[in-house]
């Protein structure tokens, strides 16, 4: 289904990325992962894409470094798809979150997506490639959570690049959407899940299908949004939460 594409993945050392870069590239497109930490502690993630593309490239970007994100772009000879994922999250209650708090999340999950999808964008009409970018969101883009102040800020920013972008880049035949991850069992929410009980308690009152969600669930959307099935798509959030952003009593 995707051969002959290349397809980008930021993140792609962390759960929801590696899962994504591995279900495009079972499809046949070729992977370059980016991801700020080393190569060598992303080794096992590497190896996990590279079953299915054996020519998967890693490079090392911060996605809040313009200059590195341009340079990379520039070393590309084609590309077909960007999956704008890298994110963190850092729970720190309202009255307490610091200046710095509100700014990482600022600089990574937002100005991180605009650095990467402007760039690529750049590329692809250059190019005259009608390709396809794909950011990761979350239900808390839309639904207010506990403690989270700085990242569902971040993450309503990306909806709106989502919709903004998809309005500005139509008329090149880029397509920009977004899947909305509600709580998955892995990742950020997973290191949550494990390290705040008062996280942990919340979550299991929230979610109508009872279980988080899983990685490959989420990349198994990322993989429709890149699929030719989605090529009348375009200013759409995914949402896959179990039904967390339904209203709810008892939470
Ligand atoms: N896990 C969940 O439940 C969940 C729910 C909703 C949305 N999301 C979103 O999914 C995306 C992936 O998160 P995950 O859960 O897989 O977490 P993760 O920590 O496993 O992966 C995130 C990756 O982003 C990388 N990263 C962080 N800062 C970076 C930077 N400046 N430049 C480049 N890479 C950077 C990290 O090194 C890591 O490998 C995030 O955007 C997150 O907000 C996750």
């Amino acid at each position: 289904m995707l051969q002959g594409k290349t397809a980008i993945v930021t993140g792609a050392a962390g759960d929801l990325g590696n899962a994504m870069a591995r279900q495009l590239a079972e499809k046949g497109a070729h992977i370059v992962m980016w991801d700020i930490v080393a190569r060598a502690e992303a080794a096992e993630a590497i190896q996990r894409v590279a079953a299915h593309d054996a020519a998967v490239e890693y490079t090392e970007v911060d996605v809040r470094d313009r200059a590195a994100v341009d340079a990379a772009i520039a070393d590309l000879p084609q590309l077909d798809i960007v999956c704008s994922n890298a994110g963190i999250v850092e729970a720190q209650p309202f009255l307490a979150l610091s200046q710095e708090n509100w700014q990482n999340h600022l600089d990574i999950n937002l100005t991180g997506c605009f650095n990467v999808c402007q760039a690529a964008a750049r590329k692809m009409v250059a190019d005259g490639t009608a390709g396809r970018l794909i950011l990761t969101s979350s239900w808390v883009g839309a639904i207010p959570w506990p403690e989270i102040s700085a990242y569902t800020v971040s993450k309503a920013g990306v909806n709106m690049l989502v919709k903004q972008m998809a309005r500005e880049l139509a008329a090149h035949g880029i397509l920009v959407n977004a899947v909305a991850p509600g709580i998955v069992n892995a990742g950020l929410a997973g290191r949550q899940l494990r390290e705040e009980p008062q996280y942990a308690a919340r979550v299991a009152k929230v979610i109508p299908l009872l279980e988080p969600g899983s990685p490959e669930e989420i990349a198994a959307a990322v993989l429709y949004l890149a699929s030719p099935q989605t090529a009348y798509m375009t200013g759409s959030i995914l949402t896959l939460d179990g039904g967390c952003s339904l209203f709810q009593f008892d939470a």
